[in-house]
């Protein structure tokens, strides 16, 4: 019998999709969702020419070791820092990631959950689910203005500018940061200003980060940060949780330093800090940033066409060419 080259698909992700990859290869698809241990993730990926996988699968030179074929991983996903792309190159392994066609999906959500935190949305449901509203008042759930405040945008590439854009509609003035000024085109198009780093903590009503993470931005939003905003401003997470140092944040919530806080994202996630968990002015949501169901399947789709165009077709899939 022929012996097709496998692939390993490392969660569930729409069958129907991630079923072309069938015409060409033996797709070995795990069927609970989950974290592997790294053991498990390297074993799958001895016998494997390549692989679909996400956010919750660290990749290596350690998982890697023992996978002679293994040419192509596929991450569904944009941020790729589960991945270590030196190492992976090293090993002749390409990588690939999913930008662009969540862009807007996830510019979408940011904003969402920004206009959540600072106008108390979830806190003010839970409120009134609770049987606590007696009484209409004056008082009740006050919040903070988006319309004529100052957005920071820590990141400005692509889904920084999705942000931008709306931001304009909504009347706020845009400032970001970023590791360098963009043209001055998309500046005028985002009707965004540049400032340092320290402008943007000082000036921002609300901060939104939107970089990716590196081991370089590890806690860049620690203590010392978080005591530079305006103890009026929000902050919004839709990046990575590693970002924010999150103890550090749960006591400038806590104390009154800073309004209200959106996170989609977590440093442990799926474990949620406890401490943010017992406070009411923070939003929490479950890394569905970029979940429309739209996108979540053209993220799949772009994540199989380019593991396909990485190992090739037909009856050579998945060798290396000679
Ligand atoms: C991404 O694309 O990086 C999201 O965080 C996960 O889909």
């Amino acid at each position: 019998a022929e012996v097709r080259p496998r692939v390993w698909v490392s969660q569930p992700l729409f069958g129907d999709i991630v079923g072309r990859l069938r015409e060409d290869f033996d797709v070995v698809e795990t069927t609970q969702v989950g974290k592997h241990p790294p053991a498990e993730i390297a074993t799958a990926l001895s016998s494997s020419v390549g692989a679909l996988v996400t956010l919750n699968d660290p990749i290596g030179a350690a998982e890697v070791a023992n996978a002679p074929r293994l040419r192509a991983i596929a991450n569904v996903g944009v941020g790729y820092n589960n991945l270590d792309v030196p190492a992976l190159t090293a090993a002749g392994i390409v990588v690939t990631n999913t930008p662009d066609l969540l862009t807007e999906t996830t510019a979408d959500f940011g904003f969402a959950l920004m206009m959540a935190a600072a106008r108390r949305i979830t806190e003010a449901e839970r409120w009134l689910r609770d049987g606590q509203w007696r009484q209409w008042s004056f008082e009740t759930m006050l919040g903070v203005d988006l319309h004529a405040s100052t957005l920071g945008i820590l990141g400005m590439g692509r889904i920084g500018q999705g942000i931008a854009r709306r931001a304009a509609g909504f009347g706020m003035r845009v400032r970001y940061h970023n590791r360098s000024p963009l043209p001055a085109e998309i500046e005028r198009e985002c009707h965004a200003e540049y400032v340092d780093f320290d402008t943007l903590l000082t000036s921002a009503d609300h901060l939104v980060l939107v970089l990716p993470y590196s081991r370089a931005v590890h806690h860049l939003i620690d203590a010392g940060a978080l005591a530079k905003m305006k103890p009026t401003a929000t902050l919004t997470n839709i990046a990575r949780g590693g970002i924010v140092d999150e103890d550090a944040l749960a006591d400038a919530l806590a104390g009154g330093r800073l309004a209200a806080a959106g996170l989609d994202v977590y440093e442990g996630e799926p474990a949620v800090n406890p401490r943010l968990l017992a406070l009411r002015n923070v939003v929490l949501t479950p890394h569905i940033a970029s979940g429309s169901l739209a996108t979540r399947r053209a993220m799949v789709s772009l994540a199989v066409d380019n593991l396909i165009a990485a190992l090739g077709r037909g009856p050579q899939a998945g060798h290396p060419p000679t």
